[in-house]
């Protein structure tokens, strides 16, 4: 038996195993854009990570754009599980994408992602990146009216730096953190730390060290899952695959934990 934790309480109440699965890979080739090709096979793939035990799905708005959160939504329901999409980054061409936090514009977003992912609540909405034109107090007092009139759960952040942190928290509580992080990068090191010590979960992503435009893992994939794991218990990994030998062989790095 191992002492790590097998699972993290997001927000303190969402217990989600620490080994997810992330979405953006589910999308058309190049720059994650349009529909994935093989649309029937990624529901295959999301369903059978659901029955291997995988209870954390992270998606976001920009993916396809939609059309991940629509796969993710599709293949997971009445599954049970806990999803994560994101917004305030939409990408209308494969090489072009559009930052924006406005208050109107993450309000409509929300809805579209309700009806994409076929939930009457999001579990965690996350702020893809602070938009330059938007305070992040404007953009998360936004996503807190959603917070309070049930339309998400739990608010998280992606791309920020501890000061964005602490600013987002004098607005609204933040259950999570998202920023690029894995055993070759470790430049957040003390912000992961940070987060654990406020019991934010940490949502490494980029484990397997791949480039966000190109296929393929670029470290040994058990054994840099098996690190984040040990690395700290706030963190919840979200590994990408579009193949089933893949996320099976991925799940299996707890065996190396
Ligand atoms: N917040 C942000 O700004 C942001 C940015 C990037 C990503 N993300 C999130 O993080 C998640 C993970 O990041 P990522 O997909 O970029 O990178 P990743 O998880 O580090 O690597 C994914 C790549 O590794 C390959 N791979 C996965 N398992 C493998 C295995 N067992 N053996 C060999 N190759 C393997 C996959 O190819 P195959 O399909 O062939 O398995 C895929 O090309 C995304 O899905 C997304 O949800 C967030």
């Amino acid at each position: 038996m191992t002492s790590t934790p097998t699972t993290f309480k997001i927000g303190g109440d969402l217990e989600v195993n620490r080994l997810g699965y992330g979405a953006m890979r589910l999308t058309g080739r190049p720059g994650n854009f349009g529909p994935y090709k093989d649309w029937e096979g990624g529901l295959k793939l999301l369903r059978r990570a659901a029955d291997l035990g995988i209870s954390f799905y992270d998606s976001a708005r920009s993916y396809g754009p939609e059309t991940a959160d629509q796969i993710v939504g599709e293949g997971l329901e009445g599954r049970g599980v806990i999803i994560a999409t994101k917004g305030g980054v939409d990408k209308p061409e494969p090489t072009r994408i559009v930052v924006d936090g406005s208050r109107d514009t993450l309000h409509r977003q929300i809805d579209q992602a309700l009806v994409n992912l076929k939930r009457d609540q999001i579990d965690l909405f996350q702020l893809h990146r602070v938009d330059p034109e938007t305070s992040i107090e404007e953009s998360i007092a936004a996503l807190a009216e959603a917070q309070e009139d049930g339309r998400i759960r739990h608010i998280g952040l992606s791309n920020v730096k501890r000061d964005h942190l602490d600013r987002a928290l004098t607005v609204a509580p933040i259950a999570s953190v998202q920023n690029r992080f894995n055993v070759s990068e470790t430049s957040d090191s003390d912000f992961v730390d940070y987060t654990a010590s406020k019991g934010i979960a940490f949502i490494p992503y980029g484990p397997l060290g791949a480039d966000p435009m190109q296929q393929g893992a670029k470290l040994e994939p058990r054994q840099s899952l098996a690190w984040l794991l040990k690395r700290s218990p706030n963190i919840v990994v979200i590994a990408g695959t579009t193949s089933i030998a893949h996320l099976e062989e991925n799940w299996s790095a707890w065996d190396l934990v």
